[in-house]
């Protein structure tokens, strides 16, 4: 047995043992085949200078792999990343065609090493590591008996986190072309069906619901073919127990950083064993691999928990803004923003911009975003996208006199830009049709009239480039917003031969990532904001480049309660872009309180989206002090612990609360949606906090122990005689009513 603190190895018997304080993975060399058994991976194990009793072997009436051998199915050995074609009839973890045009493989295990920390992966987004320290990786290298093709399969397990990350790598050492027609980046088998399987998904103004249900004999595939991860099924799934609830029981989370087609899957089969796979989407997938030639494949994040789906949210939370979100803005204060786009749409000129600037300057708002309308002669969504040319009409004395103007105001400025796409009006389309995502001869569907640039091809990855780095070497821009509005159709590139049309969409993808990465490295100073039509693309992926993503074009907060509800499922309050807009609200038409509007936004990063210019003078007052109120709590917010309590999808009360590492703050949310006569008293029971501490509670300054606090509970009944009784303000009778608390240790 070697040594190591995380990765321990039986040499003699070829096990492996991933280990940390909280988690255990455990995996073999099989004696015959030599490919890879999957033998255990959940709550941490002791370790044993063998794993034989992890063993499942039977005599089945099956197809086995060897004569005389009744026990070598695939079909009833649980495998770490398994192939299709021999003995086993469920879905395989790659699809691989050879030269002959046979599809049959056998990686055999050859080596492995072990390497301190976590290596990067070339061209693709993923989990770092900034010390050695940090975590461990074991790469177990395979190579294909039949051919000249090797496959590397990388794991590496965090120190201080229940998280192991998973990928797969196949390399051509030999002279003939291969295609991958499927590569996930991992797959593993449960010995058990005992769970239910917990996703995200949603459509445009609705994204990132949660969805529970028992598993069941089949396949339940979670997928997006679209060209992004799309709002549909977010490229993510939990399996959790039938008695897991947010803050007890077990549950596997699986995130993928990649932002393109993927699939999530499970397949449980008729012996009670589920197969829970993810990579990019093998559907319309195919990849050419030339000698010498390396396929990666992004990585998933595999996070543990034993403590509910809340302490799984809170793994994902700590990791991915600490450790896949990177830049200056990665720990900076989020600045408060102000969005012109439901301000004023496509209808602005100078004036109006910076009159609405200065009076938010004067709120105390620190960015303002110019949204869609700034360039071309764009004055409604059917022109303009690809020309990245200030309308002079709009703006004639230019972005940058604009940009200094609002500079002058104390105010940092940003930009939306719509780089993926163009519109028909434009010279880069008329110049370079094949430019365009399209199949030349036939019909090509528009989406908000416009068409998708081929950003698997360099030349235009080059071209906007360009166009972009024009303005941001003239315009002092500190921000940027990165929309994506429309999904690929049609999808062929002129730029790809025909026996690589099936990489575009995997290809496109590492165009935008590549895009990403020239500006960052000229530009890092610049906070990117990702968004997809909302949240379309709200991924792992898309964090690594922009470490805050707007969550949905749907800015009621009422709506929000629940996306912001799902969205915290993986993605941490850092990344959550959240706005204040008006009523009634101009997508559902509710009219909610001003203060509800905001207790919402503030769990998230927090802006406004509206005309300013167009409040009370008490709406502005009330502004101001949200404004305030988020300076004082931002860092609590994006660096403290976050707490779902009450769930908008079975309630009618919603409650979270976030607090600080330390324990000795909080703030917390509670909203009810609609007002209910005669109705139960409430109690919020609260989490996190340190049982033996007395902490104050505001607004009334009650003091209560921590462990009081959180069996008992903070009261919020309807009608408040007792003021000291209840945590609802003095009038609670109203739909949408909420409520900000403070905690503090004593
Ligand atoms: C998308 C975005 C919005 C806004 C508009 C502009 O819908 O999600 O926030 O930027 O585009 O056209």
């Amino acid at each position: 047995m070697k040594a190591s603190n995380l990765i321990k190895v039986n040499e003699t018997n070829f096990e492996f043992h991933l280990t940390n304080k909280s988690i255990s993975y455990v995996f073999r060399v099989l004696e015959n085949s030599k490919q890879l058994e999957h033998l255990y991976y959940g709550k941490n194990i002791h370790h044993s200078s063998s794993f034989d009793y992890l063993i499942e072997r039977e005599s089945r009436p099956a197809n086995n792999l060897y004569e005389d051998n009744h026990t070598s199915s695939f079909e009833h050995t649980k495998q770490e990343y398994p192939s299709f074609g021999t003995t086993d009839f469920r879905e395989p973890a790659f699809l691989i065609k050879n030269p002959a045009g046979d599809k049959i493989t056998h990686f055999a295990y050859e080596d492995y090493t072990v390497l301190e920390g976590k290596p990067k992966i070339e061209g693709l987004p993923a989990t770092y590591t900034e010390l050695d320290s940090e975590a461990e990786t074991l790469c177990i290298h395979l190579k294909d008996i039949y051919t000249d093709l090797k496959l590397n399969l990388y794991y590496t397990i965090y120190k201080d986190h229940p998280v192991i990350t998973r990928r797969s790598e196949f390399i051509n050492v030999g002279s003939q072309n291969h295609f991958l027609e499927s590569a996930m980046s991992m797959s593993i088998d449960f010995p058990e069906d005992n769970f239910e399987l917990l996703h995200l998904n949603g459509a445009w103004a609705r994204e990132n619901h949660v969805s529970r249900e028992p598993l069941t004999v089949g396949k339940k595939s979670l997928s997006s073919a679209r060209g992004a991860s799309g709002p549909v099924n977010n490229p993510f799934l939990a399996l959790v127990r039938e008695e897991t609830t947010e803050h007890s029981g077990e549950a596997y989370g699986f995130s993928f950083v990649y932002s393109g087609n993927f699939k999530a899957q499970v397949e449980v089969n008729t012996y009670n064993v589920s197969r829970v796979m993810m990579g990019i989407n093998p559907f319309n997938f195919s990849w050419k691999l030339e000698p010498n030639e390396t396929f990666s494949t992004p990585e998933v994040v595999m996070v543990y928990s034993d403590k509910g789906l809340n302490k799984m949210s809170q793994t994902y939370h700590n990791l991915y803004r600490s450790r896949l979100a990177r830049g200056k803005w990665r720990d900076t204060d989020r600045p408060i923003l102000i969005n012109s786009w439901e301000a004023t749409y496509y209808d602005f000129n100078e004036d109006k911009i910076l009159d609405i600037a200065k009076q938010s300057a004067e709120l105390g708002i620190e960015l303002f975003v110019l949204d869609d309308g700034w360039f071309g002669q764009r004055d409604t969504d059917d022109g303009s996208l690809g020309n990245w040319t200030v309308d002079k009409r709009k703006l004639p004395n230019g972005l940058n006199v604009l940009s200094e103007k609002i500079h002058d105001l104390g105010m940092k400025f940003g930009l939306w830009f719509e780089p993926e796409m163009v519109s028909k009006d434009t010279k880069i389309f008329k110049e370079n049709p094949n430019w365009v995502i399209h199949v030349p001869g036939k019909n090509v569907s528009h989406g908000r009239n416009q068409y998708i640039l081929d950003f698997s091809n360099p030349d235009v990855v080059n071209n906007l480039f360009n166009q972009m780095d024009n303005i941001l070497s003239d315009v002092k821009i500190e921000y940027i917003k990165w929309d994506m509005n429309r999904y690929i159709s049609e999808a062929y590139s002129s730029h790809l031969n025909a026996d690589r049309q099936g990489e575009l969409f995997h290809r496109y993808i590492l165009g935008v990532y590549s895009l990403f990465e020239r500006l960052q490295e000229k530009y890092p100073d610049i906070l990117f904001e990702s968004c997809a039509g909302g949240g379309g693309r709200f991924d792992p992926g898309m964090l690594y480049y922009s470490p805050q993503i707007w969550a949905s074009d749907d800015t009621d907060a009422i709506e929000r309660l629940k996306i912001q509800y799902g969205t915290s499922m993986v993605y941490p309050l850092s990344s959550i872009g959240s706005h204040v807009s008006e009523i009634p609200n101009h997508q559902v038409g509710r009219n909610t309180p001003i203060e509800t509007r905001a207790n919402v936004a503030f769990f998230g990063t927090f802006g406004y989206e509206l005309d300013i210019t167009k409040l009370s003078s008490e709406e502005k007052n009330i502004v101001s002090e949200q404004i305030a109120f988020f300076k004082k709590y931002r860092t609590l917010i994006h660096s403290g612990n976050f707490y779902r309590l009450k769930s908008p999808f079975n309630s009618n009360e919603v409650g979270w609360m976030v607090v600080s590492q330390n324990r000795t703050e909080a703030l917390i949310g509670y909203y009810q949606v609609l007002s209910q006569p005669n109705a139960p008293y409430e109690r919020l029971k609260l989490k996190g906090l340190d049982e033996n501490k007395k902490y104050k509670v505001s607004p009334g300054n009650e003091i209560r122990y921590g462990n009081d606090l959180e069996n008992i509970g903070l009261l919020f009944s309807q009608n408040n005689h007792k003021r000291k009784s209840s945590y609802w303000s003095q009038n609670n009778k109203s739909d949408f009513n909420s409520r900000i608390l403070h905690i503090e240790e004593v």
